[in-house]
């Protein structure tokens, strides 16, 4: 099987922090396989900007090395890569202050209708004076686009003065916040699976699920981010972007249409519908230790007193007719057994079981999304153990791994900035937060935050290779429930 490519139209990207970690690791990667892919139109241009001393061969020499780097030599197709590296262009700017943008202005030459997006791959605190410069400029055209990433803001009132600053500039329609998780294949699977198929809905509510559970489990450790890490944790770097985005895309109610409006509305009432989290103790807070020669979470972040979660657990609820007392236990944690990411919604027990004797109680279905790796689905089901001896029962798993059921073992899964660039270019905000959805899920996690940082709360130590703190074992078990186990 072959992945369908629908060309978009030629288009500028104006890529500021070009020559930074984020354009040189996503970005110009992913740009190469759109053009790899045949979806790059003729006349599409890529314009690096940024402080750095630097001309057009200085920059292609740039992504040349990134695209060795993070494509893999083996994989790089030298044609292709010269043709791309022949869109690629660079302008000398010092994005806050006037200095360069009239370089810019004369390297985007105006004709009508040409999507114009500006990538701002930089620091939070530049997205205001950028944008600003872009309208000031006269740069933002009815076809420009700005995208920007998280961090997006550290708390409410942060967050609300970013999207202040960026609707001054921008409207709505125009600005794309990225959530790179949006873009990956099984997420945008969920959606298909649940309203593409009649078989769920019917099931989908909390008279049949038991609870759901999320896992985004790492098994990286903070990789040189201390810095930017110890100053958020896992519940700000994880929490409140991907994983609450995953719990809305579970939660929701179906969309009129799959568009940008009616997906994001449904995403913000399961955002205004979670209840404040219960205290303490449904949160759990970890912190991994050193172990087997490997340095402790404080040594990394260099920071010996750090008060930090590597690991957090919380059970979330919904408080809607359709959730009602079904807990979304959600848990993300770096240095532990596996990399892994999963949501599993597990339903509800048989309401009596009619088969007799040891092994005669059936274990309740769990469909699984898995995320990675080996994205697909899972469901698993009690069947009868094959052959004579007595009505036997047993677990076995409807499995649904994508690259196989496709018949596509050799094809490339791509990677989330291609497709969530490619819809930046197409104009489609579908699968980009809104600001008010970044608002509510900070609005939600404020008062956590508060709670544990008024108790000067420290998180709970855990062993790298391990599942995590055992306090979040308890978290479950108080429920008469368990986590799923965290394997590759
Ligand atoms: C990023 C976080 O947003 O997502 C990182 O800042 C994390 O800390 C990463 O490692 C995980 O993304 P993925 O796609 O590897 O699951």
């Amino acid at each position: 099987m072959v992945a369908r490519v629908v060309p978009v139209e030629p288009f500028d990207l104006v890529v500021f922090g070009a020559t930074g970690d984020l354009a040189r690791r996503k970005l110009i990667p992913a740009l190469y396989h759109r053009m790899q892919d045949g979806q790059m139109p003729e006349g599409a241009r890529i314009i690096g900007a940024a402080r750095s001393e630097m001309d057009d061969a200085g920059f292609r020499k740039l992504a040349s090395v990134a695209l060795e780097e993070f494509v893999g030599s083996a994989e790089l197709d030298k044609l292709v890569r010269d043709r791309f590296l022949g869109r690629l262009g660079f302008v000398r700017l010092d994005a806050t202050t006037d200095q360069g943008w009239e370089r810019l202005h004369a390297a985007l030459p105006d004709v009508p209708g040409r999507p114009r997006a500006f990538y701002l791959s930089v620091a939070p605190r530049f997205f205001g004076p950028i944008a600003r410069h872009i309208a000031d400029s006269g740069l933002r055209g009815p076809e420009a686009r700005i995208v920007v990433e998280k961090p997006l803001g550290h708390d409410l009132a942060s967050a609300r003065a970013l999207n202040a600053a960026l609707s001054g500039a921008f409207d709505e329609a125009q600005i794309y916040r990225i959530d790179h998780y949006l873009g990956k294949e099984t997420v945008q699977n969920l959606m298909a699976l649940r309203f593409a198929n009649a078989l769920f809905e019917p099931l989908w509510n909390a008279r049949h699920i038991d609870h759901v559970q999320i896992t985004v489990a790492e098994s990286v450790g903070i990789e040189g981010r201390g810095a930017y890490y110890d100053t958020v944790g896992a519940m700000r770097d994880m929490v409140q972007n991907h994983m609450l985005q995953l719990l809305c895309l579970t939660a929701m109610e179906p969309p009129a249409r799959f568009e940008p409006g009616p997906v994001r509305d449904e995403k913000l009432k399961v955002l205004r519908a979670l209840a404040p989290v219960n205290g303490l103790g449904a949160v759990v807070r970890g912190q991994y230790r050193s172990g087997n020669s490997q340095p402790s979470y404080a040594q990394e972040a260099d920071n010996p007193q750090s008060r930090t979660e590597s690991y957090i657990a919380l059970k979330a609820e919904i408080g809607n007719w359709r959730w009602n007392g079904v807990p979304f236990y959600l848990r993300t944690g770096k240095r532990l057994r596996a990399r892994m990411s999963e949501i599993a919604v597990q339903f509800k027990d048989v309401p009596h079981s009619i088969f007799p004797g040891e092994g005669g109680h059936p274990a309740p279905n769990v469909l699984a999304i898995r995320l990675q790796p080996d994205e697909g689905i899972t469901l698993s089901m009690t069947i009868k153990d094959p052959g004579p001896g007595g009505m036997r029962l047993t677990g076995a798993e409807l499995d649904m791994t994508f690259a196989e059921t496709l018949g596509a073992t050799s094809l490339r899964m791509p990677d989330a900035y291609e497709r969530l660039v490619m819809d930046v270019i197409r104009g489609d905000q579908t699968l980009f937060m809104r600001g008010d959805e970044v608002e509510a899920a900070w609005a939600w996690i404020d008062p956590v935050i508060a709670e544990w940082e008024e108790r000067s709360d420290r998180p709970r130590p855990y062993d790298i290779g391990s599942s995590g703190p055992e306090d979040a074992l308890m978290l479950l078990h108080r429920d008469g429930r368990r986590w799923r186990e965290i394997e590759a």
